[in-house]
């Protein structure tokens, strides 16, 4: 009942664990099985590794946090030698999440990542180009397509474009990804926030800035998701903010086909199985099926 199928990938329910917020799911896999889950999205990979940015890289807000964890990782040789084979013995959607620095950077990842067993590539452009005096590759409709086409033409797995939330009109980000070639969209990566500590009056975390994430963000991520889903003709995966079965639910109504789950797994490490049943016992009790509900919304 709750299976859903995204760019010829079948998935077994419409919640994924999201990047960088569930690792490799090593942690979690001592909790419970990972084959519950629809899918999962790991840590952003790098060409090499990274060790991230200066602590504090966390501040909590109210219903939401802050991060600056700078893209920590192992780079993309560690991923395919020891992350991607633990998570092959699992039976759910692996989709490996990429970011770079240079749009060669991402070319060369997806082109490592092509000769591996991952299901799918979701491009993470809400990093800094270092070309462009770093602003976010994400924030410019010309350079997102750029870093699509050139992640196409490397690959021949679905490619997923993860937008980043931090522009005017997401919409036209989102279709410059797909005349580039783009199979599907996930969105929204973390608005930029801030926190101040009024004692040393020195901002929280570490960076200044960092990542709002968390159900605070919830309405402003629906909206893109509504917004983009009336935009494209792609496959979209929603996320931010979702916390319970009834914000998922409000997604695939507004036009998402799967569901990504972050910053409430942190706090609660089974949130992914609660919102699945919640899903499941909406559908159940309305006598509906997921594929009616995808897309169900009726503008007022
Ligand atoms: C600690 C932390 C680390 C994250 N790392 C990544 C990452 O490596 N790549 C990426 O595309 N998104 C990353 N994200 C963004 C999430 O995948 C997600 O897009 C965002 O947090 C919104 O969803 P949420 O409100 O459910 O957390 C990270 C978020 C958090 C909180």
């Amino acid at each position: 009942m709750l299976e859903t199928k995204i760019c010829g990938i079948n998935f077994k329910n419409p919640i994924i664990a999201a990047s960088g917020t569930f690792g490799y799911g090593r942690e979690y896999a001592e909790m419970y099985d990972l084959s519950i889950l629809g899918g999962i999205s790991t840590k952003g990979t790098t060409l090499l590794p990274r060790e991230g940015n200066l602590p504090p890289r966390i501040a909590e807000t109210p219903n939401g946090m802050l991060n600056s964890v700078g893209l920590q990782n192992g780079g993309v040789d560690k991923l395919i030698e020891t992350e991607l084979p633990f998570l092959k013995h699992f039976d759910t959607v692996i989709i490996a999440n990429i970011a770079g620095s240079t749009i060669d950077e991402y070319a060369e990842i997806a082109e490592k990542l092509d000769a591996t067993n991952v299901d799918m590539l979701e491009v993470n452009i809400s990093c800094p180009n270092v070309k462009e005096g770093g602003v976010a590759f994400g924030t410019n409709a010309k350079i997102a397509a750029d870093v699509t086409k050139a992640v196409r033409l490397k690959t021949t797995k679905p490619v997923i474009m993860k937008l980043s939330p931090n522009v005017t009109d997401i919409t036209e980000i989102a279709r410059a990804c797909e005349a580039a070639g783009a199979d599907c969209i996930s969105l929204i990566n973390t608005l930029l926030g801030m926190r101040i500590n009024i004692a040393t009056k020195r901002p929280i975390l570490h960076n200044n800035v960092g990542g709002f994430s968390g159900e605070a963000i919830f309405p402003v991520a629906l909206r893109m998701v509504f917004q983009v889903a009336n935009a494209v003709k792609l496959p979209i995966i929603g996320m931010g903010g979702v916390v319970n079965g009834k914000e998922a639910i409000e997604m695939l109504i507004a036009g998402a086909c799967a569901v990504q789950i972050g910053t409430a797994i942190i706090t609660d490490p089974f949130a992914p199985q609660r919102i699945i049943k919640e899903i499941s016992d909406y559908l159940t009790e309305n006598n509906l099926t997921l594929k009616e509900i995808i897309g169900s919304v009726v503008p007022n």
